[in-house]
């Protein structure tokens, strides 16, 4: 894997992979600690995105940041992906072993590859025509994120990302937020044995990442057409739907990469 030490940080969660393998330490529990930070709402966000990746027209999808394979396990179950081929990637080969042995009988359908999405240059461009991250873009640079989502896909490809957002009423914001302060680094602290890590970044990229109404302003300014997003339990989160604009080959704000 090639990796650009000065592409590092910058991102919402203010979390830095080559600095902290926490996803690699915390890979055996990671389900759980989902279940115990959403309060196993995860679940039905999870379910919900795998069925909108289904139901767009693809026949090649990459999904960026898979983790342990909680979207694409999903996703298989789908009968319309029976003769489509799936890419899962991540940075972290500890989530990428469970991923695999999650998979079981369907690990000959998935092409596992550890790749930071922020810099991919083993992709080609507009090799896929459709890509999706999950609970990710608040941990890594989501402007190099979505140059490399809209590089890799094809003219017509279709991006989709579940992602953080925020409560459109303010208090009902604020007491989740508080709520979120007080029980994360708890249930984070029991079940991860006092590893701080991981609920800090969640925290930290909750709270910092923009809106659903700003992510599709971003998404529109990285050359994305038809934006639009649903805002899942409240609007805890959002899942984001853009098209790479036919004809189009480079994102407005795709940035001269060396070696890149
Ligand atoms: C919160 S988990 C989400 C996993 C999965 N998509 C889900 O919805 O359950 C974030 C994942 O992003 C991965 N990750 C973080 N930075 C990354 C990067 N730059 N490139 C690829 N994966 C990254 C982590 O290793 C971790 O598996």
């Amino acid at each position: 894997m090639n990796v650009d030490a000065q592409t590092k940080v910058d991102n919402a969660a203010d979390f830095d992979w080559l600095q902290d393998d926490v996803f690699g330490r915390i890979a055996s529990r990671y389900d759980l600690l989902c279940d115990l930070f959403s309060l196993g709402i995860h679940r039905l966000w999870k379910r919900r995105v795998a069925r909108r990746i289904a139901d767009e027209h693809w026949t090649r999808l990459l999904d960026g940041a898979t983790g342990t394979g909680d979207i694409i396990l999903r996703l298989l179950a789908h009968e319309s992906t029976a003769d489509r081929t799936v890419i899962a990637s991540d940075v972290s080969a500890g989530m990428l072993g469970i991923a695999q042995r999650r998979l079981g009988d369907n690990a000959e359908r998935v092409r596992l590859e550890r790749l930071d999405a922020e810099h991919m240059p083993s992709v080609a461009d507009e090799c896929v025509d459709a890509y999706s991250i999950s609970l990710a873009l608040k941990i890594c640079n989501r402007g190099k994120v979505l140059n490399e989502a809209f590089r890799v896909l094809s003219p017509g490809g279709r991006l989709v990302v579940l992602e953080a957002s925020n409560i459109p009423w303010g208090p009902l914001q604020a007491a989740y937020l508080g709520y979120m302060s007080v029980c994360m680094p708890l249930l984070g602290w029991l079940a991860t044995g006092g590893d701080a890590s991981a609920y800090r970044y969640l925290l930290h990229g909750i709270r910092e990442f923009p809106s659903a109404e700003g992510l599709a302003d971003e998404l529109r300014a990285h050359g994305f057409e038809d934006v639009a997003f649903e805002r899942q339990s409240l609007g805890i989160v959002a899942i984001h739907t853009a098209r790479k604009p036919w004809g189009s080959q480079r994102s407005p704000v795709s940035e001269a990469r060396p070696g890149g």
